[in-house]
């Protein structure tokens, strides 16, 4: 005889692959991925980074070809970063017009023009000697006040190379309104800002200060960036970030944080991101090397998971990978 029960049978929708893809839920796109890109001035071969390996420091022109791979695979936008010849305790290269950001930008400007969207991390700890995202004072603490100036000239020195979108990354309290009220000024009202409004004091950035050069040289960021004890305080960071103007907001890291993602994104009304940092791309690619993690399932199954949490966007090494991927 057969059994009647159970009369429930979700299984009859995950039969099939035809079946599972009708019915899911969240689905991940080319153009939901931000590649970050970072380029160094003074190189004349591209640098691979030892800790993100498939991750490179660009020279310009090396940056050029793989930025318009990334468009053709059909990512949505491109972060970049700048890794300065010369540091020192201003940060003088990040707001110099002929720095190596302005200079990229304009040269990604004039290939893709309108084919993507070109966003510039804005922040100073690629370009001063002591690493921290600020001017210091006297005492070597972050000077809030005093780093708004220099994020106001930078957002200007970006906007007029070609920046899109300017994606400030310090966490200072007030550095959207600083830099909203300095993009206006200069007459780039049509720059979006794009907040990384929670932004925590994580160890996964630990890779990336490789890439971009810029570990600090004492101490740590936890003085601005968030304790990863807090989630409401999130909520706090963006409500603030959004009522200084910001157009996005982002939660980074991602995957430990997707909390944080899910709630944000059910607070606000702006488009969230989330940032898949350099120490969750080293932590699968040393796995998969060991062949210890099937790496093309696990990079598709997390980029659904933040997805899933809410992220509109995801900041992603793999995008354009995941892109071709995914089409
Ligand atoms: C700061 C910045 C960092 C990252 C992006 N912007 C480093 C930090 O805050 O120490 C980390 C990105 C990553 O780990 O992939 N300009």
């Amino acid at each position: 005889m057969t059994a009647r029960f159970p009369l429930a049978r979700p299984r009859r929708l995950r039969a099939t692959p035809a079946m599972r893809r009708l019915v899911a839920e969240t689905r991940v796109r080319p153009e939901n991925l931000i590649l970050p890109m970072f380029v160094k001035e003074g190189i004349d071969e591209p640098q691979e980074i030892g800790s993100m390996p498939g991750v490179y420091q660009h020279t310009r022109d090396s940056l050029r070809k793989s930025a318009e791979e990334a468009v053709e695979a059909g990512v949505g936008g491109i972060m970049l970063f700048g890794v300065p010849a010369a540091k020192d305790e201003r940060g003088s290269a990040a707001d110099d017009p002929d720095g190596i950001v302005q200079s990229a930008l304009r040269d990604l400007a004039a290939d893709l023009g309108d084919a993507t969207v070109l966003m510039t991390d804005l922040c100073l700890d690629e370009y001063t000697s002591h690493g921290h995202c600020g001017l210091l004072t006297d005492t070597g603490d972050v000077d809030n006040d005093a780093t708004l100036e220099r994020y106001a000239s930078v957002a200007v020195a970006q906007a007029e190379a070609g920046a899109a979108v300017v994606a400030p990354s310090g966490m200072m309290d007030g550095q959207v309104a600083a830099i909203r009220a300095a993009l206006d000024g200069a007459g780039h009202t049509g720059v979006a800002i794009l907040a990384y409004a929670a932004k925590y004091a994580s160890a996964f950035y630990g890779p990336f200060r490789d890439a971009a050069e810029c570990a600090p040289q004492f101490g740590d960021r936890s003085t601005y960036q968030q304790d990863p004890a807090n989630a409401r305080e999130a909520l706090r960071e963006v409500e603030l970030d959004l009522a200084e103007g910001a157009d996005m907001v982002m939660v980074k890291p991602g995957l430990a944080y997707l909390d944080v993602v899910a709630r944000v994104a059910e607070a606000v009304t702006v488009p969230v991101s989330a940032y898949q940092v350099s120490g969750e791309y080293a932590m699968v690619e040393a796995a998969a090397r060991n062949g210890w993690l099937e790496r093309e399932r696990v990079i598709l199954e997390t980029l659904t998971c933040y997805r899933r949490a809410g992220a509109a966007q995801i900041l992603t090494y793999w995008a354009t990978e995941a892109a071709r991927m995914l089409r």
